[in-house]
């Protein structure tokens, strides 16, 4: 089939891109040639996303608890997310990509983050396919940080608890405005979420792939999406809706 513009291709494709150890350490190789090659997997995704016609490509880059990591490992998965967003960036921009960035955006030494805001404020504009970048995100942190905001206007009382909804809790969210994922790959043959997108999952499809995130390319998003449009999705009804909840 083609791989340009697929036929009704899911709105928004969520990303646990887990591997790159096992894959570097199958070669006899040091963890850092794995998230090496992860990047380039990264760079063939963005680009094969956008051109199958995904709007949204969130990526989970870096979590909360990947601090917990040896050092040198951390240092190494900083140093490639700054090469990815230096090198890339001009790129990317030129391609219509808009960057956005989703995780605790506080209390980060370093210049990690004012390099992602600069890539979220260069690409701000841009219309082509949405690349969320999740850094130094956690689902649960995610929640409470919207949680206190929501507590503080209540506190304040300009809003009463009455007015959490379901719909409030999701604007409060760090991917507020964006649809919910229609589909959560992790690679790697793993089988959990990890503290990813909680909320936003509530009805995503979620697929378990075998092959470490290196190996990842634009066949196998392409071979995951056809799999995906023959799940039946029911959002909770007997029957599949029209349309999708939170698109
Ligand atoms: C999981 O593999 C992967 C990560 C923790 C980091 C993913 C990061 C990248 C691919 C590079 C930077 C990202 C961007 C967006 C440029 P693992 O180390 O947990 O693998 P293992 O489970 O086999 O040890």
């Amino acid at each position: 089939m083609s791989d340009r513009h697929m036929i009704c291709p899911p709105k928004h494709v969520a990303i646990i891109m887990d591997g790159n150890g096992r894959w570097a350490k199958a070669r006899g190789l040091p963890r850092s040639m794995g998230h090496r090659k992860g990047v380039e997997a990264v760079r063939e995704t963005v680009r094969a996303a956008g051109d199958l016609g995904i709007s949204y490509l969130t990526l989970y880059a870096f979590s909360s608890e990947n601090w917990s990591r040896p050092e040198a490992e951390v240092n190494d998965l900083m140093g490639l997310l700054k090469a990815f967003i230096r090198r890339d960036l001009a790129e990317l921009h030129r391609e219509n990509v808009r960057i956005r960035i989703i995780g605790d955006r506080t209390n980060l030494r370093g210049d990690i983050m004012p390099l992602l805001l600069e890539a979220e404020e260069t690409t701000r504009n841009n219309t082509g396919i949405t690349l969320l970048i999740a850094f130094n995100y956690g689902a649960r942190d995610e929640m409470v940080r919207a949680m206190r905001r929501l507590a503080a206007e209540v506190a304040a009382g300009t809003m009463s608890p009455d007015d959490i909804t379901p719909a409030r809790v999701s604007a409060s969210l760090d991917t507020s405005g964006i649809p919910d994922p229609d589909l959560i790959l992790r690679t790697s043959g793993e089988e959990r979420l990890s503290n990813f997108l909680l909320w936003q999952a509530a009805y995503s499809e979620l697929m378990f792939l075998p092959e470490l995130w290196p190996d990842f390319t634009r066949e196998t998003l392409i071979h995951a999406i056809e799999r995906f449009q023959r799940r039946e999705r029911r959002f909770g009804g007997v029957t599949a809706p029209s349309l999708a909840v939170g698109s």
